[in-house]
C-alpha cells in the first residue's frame, strides 16, 4: 500500500481526488454473477451499494461498480456550481466503540493517525456538498450510466440550494436534470439547512420535507424516489417525518452523518473553521441500526410499502448481515468502502 490506504486520499484536496481518484491499488477478481435481487423495480446483482459521498464522478462510480458494488449513488449535485469547503475535509476520530445517545453533545477527539483495524475507522467530514455546473455533471452522469454492468443501478443524489429561490422547486429542478441525464433512481438529500423552519436540517421537519419530496415526485413521475435522512433522536418526530413523506416516496435511506463538535488534543477545531461536522464510519453503526430498525417497525405498523436502505458504520461483511437481518432491504457503505474497497467482493465470496 502507498502512503494512504483509502481510495480517497484525505491528505489531498477534494479537487485532486475528483481529478485523480480513486486510488485503488488492486482490483479484486471478477464476480460470476447474475441479477438475483430486485431493488426499486430493477433487477440487481446484490443489495449492496455505496451511498452519496465517496463516488465523486463517473470514474469513481465505474471503479466501484467493477469492485462489485451494485447500487451506486453519484455524490450529491446541485442546480448551481458550488465549490468545496477548503482542505482538509476529513480527519480520523480517536474515538473507538459505538456512539450512544448519552454521548450526544460531547466533543470528540480527532487524530491524524489511521487506525490499523478497519472496524476501528471513523472519520469526520465536511465538504459543503460541492457541485459542478449541471451541464458538466449531466455529461458525466451519462458516462457513468453507459459504463455500468448488468444488474447495477445508478442513483443520483440531489440537494436544493437555498439562494436559488423556492427550495422545493430547486430540488425538483435538480432531480429533473438528473433524470434527463440518465439517472435510474433519484435520491434527495434532506440534510440541508431548514430555511423555512429555521432550525436544524430539513429532514427533522415533517411538513417542509414532504413539501420537497412531493414537488420532486411530481417532477420525476415514475422514476423511483429515495429520501436520505439523518438521525432523528425523538421517535415521535421520526414517525411524523416518515408519515408525511410516505405518500410521495419509494424508499428511505437512513442515515446521514451525525453532527458533532470535533477537536484536536489542544481543543482547537479539527477541521479549521468548522467546529461542527458530520461523523461517520464505525462509531455510528449503533445509531444507524437503531434508527433503521425504528423505520422497519413504522413500516410494519403503518403498512407502508417503501424500501429501507441501511447506511452507517458498515465496515465488514458481518455488519452487512447485521443490517439485513433487521429486515432492511439494502445496505450501503461509505467510510467502509473507502478503506475496504474489496468489501463487496468479500461479501459475494462468503455467500457463494
Ligand atoms: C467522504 C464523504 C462524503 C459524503 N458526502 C455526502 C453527500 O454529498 N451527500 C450525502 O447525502 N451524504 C454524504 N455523505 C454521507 C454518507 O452518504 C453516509 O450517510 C455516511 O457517511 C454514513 O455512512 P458510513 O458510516 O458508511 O460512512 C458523505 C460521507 C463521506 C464519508
Amino acid at each position: 500500500m502507498s502512503r494512504h490506504d483509502g481510495t480517497y486520499d484525505i491528505a489531498s484536496s477534494y479537487e485532486d481526488n475528483y481529478q485523480k481518484g480513486p486510488f485503488i491499488q488492486e482490483a479484486p477478481p471478477q464476480r460470476v454473477i447474475s441479477p438475483t435481487h430486485t431493488f426499486l423495480g430493477f433487477a440487481v446483482n446484490s443489495r449492496l451499494g455505496v451511498p452519496a459521498g465517496p463516488l465523486l464522478n463517473a470514474n469513481w462510480i465505474l471503479a466501484y461498480a467493477s469492485l462489485g458494488f451494485d447500487l451506486l449513488v453519484y455524490k450529491t449535485v446541485r442546480t448551481v456550481a458550488t465549490p468545496s469547503h477548503p482542505h482538509p475535509n476529513c480527519i480520523f476520530l480517536e474515538t473507538k466503540g459505538l456512539i450512544k445517545e448519552q454521548d450526544f453533545g460531547n466533543r470528540l477527539l480527532a487524530t491524524t493517525k489511521q487506525p490499523s483495524v478497519i472496524d476501528e475507522i471513523s472519520i469526520t467530514n465536511s465538504f459543503g456538498m460541492p457541485s459542478r455546473d449541471p451541464k458538466m455533471w449531466q455529461e458525466d452522469i451519462q458516462k457513468a450510466k453507459r459504463g455500468l454492468g448488468k444488474g447495477q443501478v445508478l442513483i443520483v443524489s440531489v440537494v436544493g440550494t437555498p439562494d436559488q429561490g423556492n427550495l422545493a422547486n430547486d430540488y425538483a429542478k435538480g432531480a429533473s436534470l438528473a433524470v434527463d441525464a440518465g439517472a435510474d433512481i433519484i435520491e434527495i438529500n434532506l440534510s440541508c439547512p431548514n430555511v423555512v423552519g429555521g432550525e436544524g436540517s430539513v429532514f427533522t421537519d415533517p411538513i417542509f420535507s414532504s413539501t420537497i419530496s412531493k414537488a420532486v415526485k411530481q417532477a420525476i413521475g415514475s422514476v423511483p424516489l429515495i429520501i436520505k435522512i439523518g438521525y432523528v433522536r425523538d421517535t415521535t418526530k421520526l414517525a411524523e417525518v416518515v408519515k408525511a413523506n410516505a405518500p410521495h416516496i419509494d424508499a428511505i435511506s437512513s442515515l446521514n452523518t451525525l453532527s458533532f463538535e470535533v477537536v484536536n488534543a489542544d481543543g482547537s477545531s479539527a477541521l479549521p473553521g468548522r467546529l461542527r461536522s458530520g461523523i461517520c464510519g464505525s462509531v455510528i453503526r449503533g445509531c444507524a441500526i437503531e434508527q433503521a430498525k425504528r423505520v422497519v417497525v413504522l413500516r410494519q405498523k403503518e403498512k407502508y410499502d417503501f424500501v429501507i436502505i441501511g447506511v452507517g458504520g458498515v465496515m465488514t461483511t458481518d455488519h452487512i448481515r447485521q443490517f439485513l437481518n433487521c429486515e432492511i432491504d439494502a445496505v450501503m457503505s461509505a467510510t467502509g468502502a473507502m478503506w475496504n474497497p474489496h468489501l463487496a467482493y468479500q461479501y459475494w465470496q462468503e455467500g457463494k
